[in-house]
């Protein structure tokens, strides 16, 4: 009997990858997750023929590494999300945050709102629902919401807003007629919403190429992957990219810490307004 066994990572060779990885994306990668990576990269290995993790680090470290590095950390990256996942986020978003950002818009001002880590785009399709029901005429407005995460086939998956029935399960009935239609077996995103919206790759750990500000960001469930240091300059770069009183949603098991208290203030569960600016200081 033919027994296939799986390639397994050595401790120095997990050390590498796991610093590549914290390198490149601020992801921590602590032992306890050597199983996890292991099972995620195996099936990077089959599909580049290589029979072993030796193979594998020195292709990270040749000439096609950083293309093979982005391919990794989409093995690596957790993409769990859901349409109105933390529904008070969305709430709040209808009830206290839009009113004056629908009257900014409408008196000629520019509105921008950012899903920071949005994986297959649930979070940002629902963030540009509640917008499109409070402001059914948005279209005529300069007010979009952008997009990003570090995982380009999230990012593809996003832009091509086609979900499954299954990933629909818990969506309002109405939410799904109004900005759904059927497309086969799945449902597709209605041009209502993909007309306010914009899609882009962006890894959080490097440069941003924005030259304005935000009004609001969601950055739900990503920091816990990151380390202390990671979490402490993105709060401050968060800071930074949001116009005071601009308004940032984080994920609930996730707290600003370290100097972030004095950049922003709470507004409700993992809601906070930011003060002034840093740099405006
Ligand atoms: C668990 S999902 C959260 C999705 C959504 N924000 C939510 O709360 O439902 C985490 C996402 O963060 C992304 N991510 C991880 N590290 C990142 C980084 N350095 N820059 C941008 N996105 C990152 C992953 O690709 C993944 O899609």
């Amino acid at each position: 009997m033919l027994v296939e066994t799986q390639p397994s990572l050595t401790p120095d060779q997990f050390n590498r990858i796991a610093k590549i990885v914290h390198d490149d994306s601020g992801i921590v990668l602590t032992e306890a997750k050597r199983g996890l990576l292991m099972a995620r990269l195996n099936r990077r290995l089959r599909v580049l023929g290589l029979a072993e993790y030796g193979a594998y680090c020195t292709l990270l470290d040749g000439p096609d590494g950083s293309e093979e590095r982005r391919k990794m950390l989409s093995a690596v990256t957790t993409n769990v999300t859901a349409f109105f996942r933390e529904a008070h986020h969305f709430e709040s978003l209808a009830s206290q945050v839009l009113p004056p950002l629908i009257e900014t818009a409408r008196k000629g001002g520019r509105v921008r709102l950012w899903s920071a880590a949005c994986s297959s785009g649930e979070e940002a399709y629902s963030i540009a629902m509640t917008v499109l029901e409070a402001f059914p005429d948005v279209a005529r407005y300069d007010l979009l919401i952008l997009a990003t995460d570090i995982d380009p086939l999230m990012v593809e998956k996003a832009e091509t807003g086609i979900y499954s029935e299954a990933s629909l399960q818990g969506l309002d009935p109405t939410r799904l007629r109004t900005h759904f239609s059927p497309s086969g077996n799945s449902y597709e995103i209605r041009a209502s919403l993909r007309n306010i919206m914009r899609f882009a790759e962006l890894n959080l750990h490097q440069d941003w190429p924005f030259a304005a500000k935000f009004d609001v960001i969601f950055c739900r469930n990503v920091v816990i992957y990151f380390d202390g240091n990671a979490r402490r300059l993105l709060w401050q770069r968060f800071s930074n990219q949001l116009h005071p009183g601009g308004h940032l949603f984080i994920g609930h098991s996730e707290r600003l810490d370290g100097s972030a208290s004095a950049m922003f203030r709470l507004a409700g569960p993992t809601h906070y307004i930011a003060t002034t600016p840093e740099s405006a200081r």
